[in-house]
């Protein structure tokens, strides 16, 4: 069903509005102008703005402004992520549904949809996921062992940081895994792995980017520390151009992850940091730590300089500045 049906966005697509005939679609899928018509009445009512005028045939006028897996993967130059997308209008989380069918997907599935109704944040937080969001987790099977998971967090942080720069936003991270543009939260990341003895069998890398949303989709309470991209760019984005770049981008900084020393995705990850070199105050469930932050460790530990001199590694927490 999906190949043939993409195989018809696509036709009506290089035909740039120009009508094709049932026939000509029948003949280039080897189905009936008959299974053509039915393939065409769903993707109506999937919101694709078809015209049909008789006689010569079908045009596609719009496409729904929707992350269709069809629309992702038509175009997507990665050859490992999405190239299996499970989409949804509506989940709890897309987490919770990644680490249901995990053990038994191929590594790069993902798990995409245009609301969460229990989105879910790092430390128990909830995450607000409205419509005009990219909301995603992605399966990943590094082979890694489990300390080294936390690394992955650096390198999604690191690739959604990218694609925004190459947009001409100054996106900087805040650590351990906040994306920023102008001091205010535009992406967060919560990374789920499940381990055997130490070795993962899967990991899963959960993304919110705040994209088309206006300030006033995100509820007040969350308000005064978030943006959005439509916010920052003072423009509308098309998610599935910027979806497409970014699943790119990760893979590019997942094979570095896999074939180079982790320094490289580390220094890079240093440049773009927000944190180091500030005074924070960090806390954890069970105390809190105030110092300078002056480094990252290799699996991605906050380096704090306290009063004292001495320094502490903090591996997970709330960071303040
Ligand atoms: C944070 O900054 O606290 C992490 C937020 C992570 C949100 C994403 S949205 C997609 C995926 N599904 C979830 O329930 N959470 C992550």
């Amino acid at each position: 069903m999906g190949d043939k049906r993409s195989r018809i966005i696509k036709a009506l697509k290089d035909a740039q509005k120009t009508p094709v005939s049932g026939e000509e679609l029948g003949v280039k899928l080897g189905i009936s102008r008959t299974m053509v018509w039915k393939y065409i009445k769903s993707l109506q009512a999937d919101g694709y703005e078809i015209e049909s005028a008789p006689k010569r045939g079908y045009v596609l006028k719009s496409v729904p402004q929707l992350l269709y897996p069809d629309e992702i993967q038509m175009g997507l130059k990665t050859t490992l992520l999405g190239q299996k997308i499970h989409y949804f209008e509506e989940v709890s989380s897309t987490n919770s549904i990644a680490k249901e069918i995990a053990a038994s997907e191929e590594e790069g599935a993902l798990v995409i949809a245009e609301i969460q109704k229990g989105g879910r944040g790092r430390m128990g937080r909830e995450w607000v996921s409205p419509h005009g969001g990219i909301w995603m987790s992605v399966i990943l099977k590094p082979g890694i062992p489990l300390r080294h998971a936390s690394r992955l967090t650096l390198v999604a942080g690191l690739a959604v940081a990218n694609v925004i720069r190459n947009m001409g936003l100054d996106a900087r991270i805040k650590w351990p895994n906040d994306v920023r543009i102008n001091g205010k939260k535009v992406c967060g990341i919560l990374t789920e792995a499940k381990a055997e003895v130490d070795r993962v069998d899967y990991v899963v890398l959960g993304i919110g980017i705040n994209v088309n949303m206006d300030l006033k989709d995100i509820p007040e309470s969350f308000r005064a520390g978030s943006t959005t991209l439509k916010v920052e760019l003072g423009r509308h984005l098309r998610r599935v151009s910027f979806l497409q770049d970014f699943l790119f981008e990760l893979e590019q900084q997942y094979i570095s992850f896999k074939t180079q020393p982790f320094s490289h995705i580390l220094n890079e990850w240093l440049a773009l940091s927000d944190t180091i070199g500030r005074d924070v105050k960090v806390t954890t469930p069970s105390r809190i730590i105030e110092g300078k932050a002056v480094g990252v460790t290799p699996d991605g530990a906050l380096i704090i300089r306290k009063a004292d001199g001495t320094k502490e590694e903090i591996i997970a927490g709330r960071c303040i500045y």
